[in-house]
C-alpha cells in the first residue's frame, strides 16, 4: 500500500513537473514573438496582461495587471491590478495597490474585525465588513490606472482609486493620492500639479493624435518627429 502511495506521488509529480515545463516553454515562445523580456523574479498569473514590445527588470509584481506596448518597469516595482497604458517610463521602487484599514468610524485598524484574509494569521469574522482596496473601474479589476507616455520616476507611491492621465510626469518620491490630469507634472508628498508640460492647444492636440495608438512601425517610421512638440502637432494634429 506504501509503495503504492509512493508510485502514486512519484507519478503526480512527474506529470506536473512536464505539464508546468510545457506552459512555461509556450509562455516563454508567447513572449519571444511578442517581444517581451522578463527579468529575475518577476512576477504574473494568468490575469496579467502584456501586449508587447515590454520589458520588466527584476522583481517587479505583476499580478493581474495590464501593460500596454512599449512599457518598461524598472527593479522593485509592486504594481498588482494596476492597468497601464502604452509607452510608459516606469521607474524602480514604483507601488500601487496599497489597501486601506479604516480611519474614521471604526474603533480598530486590526483587519481581524473586519476582513476574512487573516492578515496576523487569525480573524473574528468570516465576512468582508470594510472594503480593503478601491477600484478604478465597475469591474473592479484595477486599483489604478496609468495613461499612456507617462514616466514615473523612481520611488513613487499611488494609492488605490487614482488615475493619471496621458503624458504626466510623476516626480521622484511623490505619494500620488489624487487624479494626475493628462500632460501635467506633479510631485511631492501629496503630490501636487508641479506645472502643465505643454500649452492648451497643444495638450488637446496631443489627446487627439494619440500616437501611442499609431502601429509600431508607424511610429518607428515617424521617430524623428518626437523631439519637436510644436513641429509634432503641426504635422499630426
Ligand atoms: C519632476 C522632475 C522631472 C523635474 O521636472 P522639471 O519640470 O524639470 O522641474 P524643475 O526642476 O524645473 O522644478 C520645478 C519645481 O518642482 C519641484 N520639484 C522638482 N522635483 C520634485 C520632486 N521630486 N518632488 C517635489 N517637487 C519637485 C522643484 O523644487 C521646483 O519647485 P519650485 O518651482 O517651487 O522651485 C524631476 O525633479 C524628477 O523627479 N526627476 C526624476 C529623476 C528620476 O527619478 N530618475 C530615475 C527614473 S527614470
Amino acid at each position: 500500500m506504501a509503495l503504492r502511495q509512493l508510485l502514486g506521488n512519484i507519478y503526480g509529480k512527474i506529470v506536473n513537473y512536464l505539464s508546468n515545463s510545457k506552459e512555461r516553454k509556450r509562455i516563454r515562445e508567447e513572449f519571444r514573438c511578442k517581444n517581451i523580456y522578463i527579468g529575475k523574479n518577476v512576477s504574473f498569473d494568468v490575469f496579467s496582461e502584456f501586449e508587447g514590445h515590454n520589458y520588466f527588470y527584476d522583481n517587479v509584481n505583476l499580478y493581474a495587471s495590464k501593460v500596454g506596448m512599449g512599457t518598461y518597469i524598472a527593479f522593485n516595482s509592486f504594481m498588482p491590478k494596476t492597468k497601464i497604458g502604452r509607452f510608459c517610463a516606469i521607474g524602480e521602487n514604483t507601488r500601487t495597490h496599497l489597501g486601506l484599514h479604516p480611519s474614521k468610524d471604526w474603533v480598530t485598524v486590526h483587519p481581524a474585525f473586519f476582513s476574512n484574509q487573516g492578515q496576523a494569521g487569525f480573524n473574528f469574522t468570516n465576512e468582508t465588513l470594510f472594503n480593503e482596496h478601491k477600484f478604478v473601474d465597475e469591474e473592479k479589476k484595477f486599483v489604478v490606472e496609468i495613461g499612456n507616455d507617462v514616466w514615473i520616476a523612481n520611488n513613487v507611491i499611488i494609492l488605490d482609486g487614482v488615475k493619471i492621465g496621458d503624458g504626466a510626469i510623476l516626480a521622484a518620491g511623490s505619494v500620488v493620492t489624487k487624479d494626475v490630469e493628462s500632460y501635467t507634472i506633479a510631485g511631492g508628498v501629496p503630490a501636487k500639479p508641479i506645472r502643465k508640460r505643454f500649452t492648451d492647444e497643444q495638450i488637446e492636440k496631443l489627446l487627439q493624435i494619440k500616437w501611442w495608438n499609431w502601429d509600431f512601425d508607424k511610429i518607428k517610421e515617424n521617430y524623428k518627429y518626437y523631439s519637436d512638440i510644436k513641429k509634432f502637432t503641426d504635422m499630426f494634429g
